[in-house]
């Protein structure tokens, strides 16, 4: 049998673990029998030297054996889900699940909670009232099949991938998050174990983003489709751009109320686009290729599916959402072009504000956020507001203010335009 203090020191001297050594190591880490410190230094050894694909893929499998795996393949439905690596304002999964429900194709999305500067799905949804992220695989199977709804999004069991659940409480806390195989295989393990029939990655880039380079970014896509397809899953994956957040809104009642106007037919430019070409991506992996997402949205019956969807789950879509105590807004002190606003300094304002959370379990204010009033490239004059903060202790906002004014340019040249969705990786 291995023993961790060997494996640790193979990969510490850059050797390429056996198959054995990580079915075991995951195993025992699970189980407790490698502690945390050890698993530390090991996530540690392989932040510095890496994972070859073959102990990629055998350490993904590895986290998907340690604990259930759903299956909804006896329902009889297409499905297919979509995973984004984490963004400023990324609301998308909010119109885009009940959008792709509504062009026939079921979608199941397992989905977490926000941590750090970049908000969580589950936190965005239950700012509406009643709504509940906790369901059982039997309700899951039930709100799939109804044919008003057909899309799910709610909290994974503690039995999903449990092996990742620990390791990556434990990478948050020891700098090693940012490891390719090692996110990789934490996404694609939870995806795979979700049990849904096809994958679309939403693999953002840049300042906003875990990666913050185009190289570094496109590496992780393939790595995760090469991941899904190794497992039979069928994934692509979509690069998009992330220096700027996506929207209008940054916090988790500010995003739905943006969802819903996207689901409405309006709200902002990159959000419909971004939601448009991500469903006609999942659409085409489901192999469904006679409907347009974007007349769905136009026509009302993605809005129509939402209502359905927020419903099933307990919510009332027409409680008033949430509205912070306090606000505070932000003005130009200039005239001139609005030539960065950058998505890392936007989400942390929002997370200083309460819209996120510092450490896991803490509760967040469904209230609080920035609300951007202006958005790259537009033309400002000195006196406009540019944000708005939304706060229940407005003791936070100075630290918010600081946060912002470093992400906040205004000068005489607008920024060159750059396109959202910036390449498409297949198997
Ligand atoms: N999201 C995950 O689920 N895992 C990672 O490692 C990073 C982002």
């Amino acid at each position: 049998m291995p023993d961790i203090v060997t494996v640790i020191r193979r990969k510490r001297d850059g050797h390429e673990l056996s198959g054995t050594e990580i079915d075991w190591v995951i195993e025992a880490f699970t189980h407790g029998v490698v502690s945390d410190a050890q698993m530390s230094a090991l996530a540690m050894a392989v932040w510095f030297r890496g994972m070859s694909r073959a102990e990629t893929a055998r350490w993904t499998t590895a986290m998907i054996d340690s604990g259930r795996r759903l299956d909804f393949s006896a329902l009889g439905l297409r499905t297919v889900d979509k995973h984004s690596t984490g963004g400023v304002g990324d609301k998308i999964t909010l119109p885009l699940a009940p959008l792709v429900a509504a062009c026939g194709v079921a979608v199941p999305q397992l989905s977490g909670r926000g941590l750090g500067h970049t908000g969580g799905t589950l936190d965005k949804l239950e700012a509406i009232p009643g709504w509940n992220a906790d369901l059982s695989t039997a309700e899951m199977a039930e709100i799939l099949t109804d044919p008003a709804v057909g899309a799910v999004v709610c909290a994974a069991s503690a039995d999903l991938a449990p092996a990742d659940r620990k390791l990556y409480a434990l990478r948050d806390v020891t700098g090693t998050v940012e490891s390719i195989p090692l996110i990789a295989s934490s996404i694609m393990s939870k995806k795979i174990a979700e049990g849904t029939g096809a994958l679309v990655l939403d693999v953002k880039v840049g300042s906003g983003a875990f990666m913050k380079e185009l190289g570094e970014a496109r590496e992780l896509a393939r790595t995760m489709v090469e991941l899904g397809a190794d497992e039979g899953l069928h994934t692509t994956a979509l690069l998009t751009r992330m220096d700027s957040p996506l929207g209008r809104t940054a916090g988790n009642a500010l995003e739905v109320r943006e969802a819903v106007e996207v689901l409405a037919g309006g709200g902002p430019d990159d959000v419909v686009e971004l939601t448009v070409a991500l469903a006609r991506e999942m659409l085409e992996a489901a192999g469904v290729d006679d409907v347009d997402p974007a007349d769905r949205l136009r026509d009302g019956t993605a809005m129509d599916r939402w209502n359905a969807m927020i419903a099933a789950q307990g919510g009332d879509p027409s409680a008033p959402l949430p509205v912070a105590t306090h606000t505070e807004t932000v003005h130009a002190d200039a005239d001139g072009v609005l030539s960065e606003l950058d998505a890392y300094a936007v989400g942390i304002a929002a997370w200083r504000l309460g819209a996120g959370r510092e450490r896991q379990g803490q509760d967040v204010q469904p209230g609080a956020g920035v609300e951007l009033h202006a958005v790259l490239g537009d033309r400002i004059r000195a006196g406009q507001p540019v944000a708005t903060l939304h706060t229940d202790t407005p003791g936070r906002i100075p630290d918010a203010l600081a946060a912002l004014r470093e992400g906040v340019r205004i000068s005489d040249t607008a920024p060159a335009r750059q396109p959202l969705v910036i390449e498409r990786i297949r198997a």
